[in-house]
């Protein structure tokens, strides 16, 4: 069996005004990814430095904590194979104006300071973000899913 990952990927307080919640949603759902955990809710000045405390110190990081609790995020855990690398591919690079067309950013975000979403980069920091967002007992994990399917066709 191929390994599974999961990452922790949230729609930034932009990406939900600006309506693109359903957007960002799909395109991990048509992929095959898994959505195990999604919520709403207001990021608190503690979440927000956890989650971004390896930029503290950098000209950004005062902007960067304040962007992130200027309106409510779309917290949600995804889960499959290569799912970490997978879903910033998807996202596309931090600038946008730099990602590859057809990414969210390139499609959806003019500057990084803005970039409508956000995907944890590796096993480490997904774990760790996930654990910032959620209990495990708000993890549905238990349904199966197109992914599996997918899985099992390249699986020997
Ligand atoms: P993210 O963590 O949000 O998924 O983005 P990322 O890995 O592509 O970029 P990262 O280096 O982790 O930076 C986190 C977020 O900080 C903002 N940023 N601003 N003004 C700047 O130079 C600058 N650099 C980064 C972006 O919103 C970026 O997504
Ligand atoms: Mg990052």
């Amino acid at each position: 069996m191929l390994r599974e990952e999961r990452t922790f990927i949230a729609v930034k307080p932009d990406g939900v005004k600006r309506g693109l919640v359903g957007e960002i949603v799909r395109r991990f759902e048509r992929k095959g990814f898994k959505l195990i955990g999604i919520k709403m809710l207001d990021v608190t000045p503690e979440m927000a430095e956890k989650h971004y405390g390896e930029h503290k110190g950098k000209p950004f990081y005062p902007r960067l904590i304040e962007y992130i609790q200027s309106g409510p995020i779309v917290a949600m855990v995804w889960k499959g194979y290569d799912v970490i690398h997978g879903a910033r591919v998807i996202m596309g690079s931090t600038k946008p104006n730099e990602a590859q067309v057809g990414t969210i950013r390139a499609d959806f975000a003019l500057v990084k300071e803005y970039n409508v979403v956000h995907g944890s980069d590796s096993e480490e920091s997904a774990e760790r973000e996930i654990a910032i967002y959620f209990n495990e007992n708000e993890i549905c994990d238990e349904y199966d899913n197109m992914a599996e399917i997918v899985i099992e066709k390249i699986d020997d």
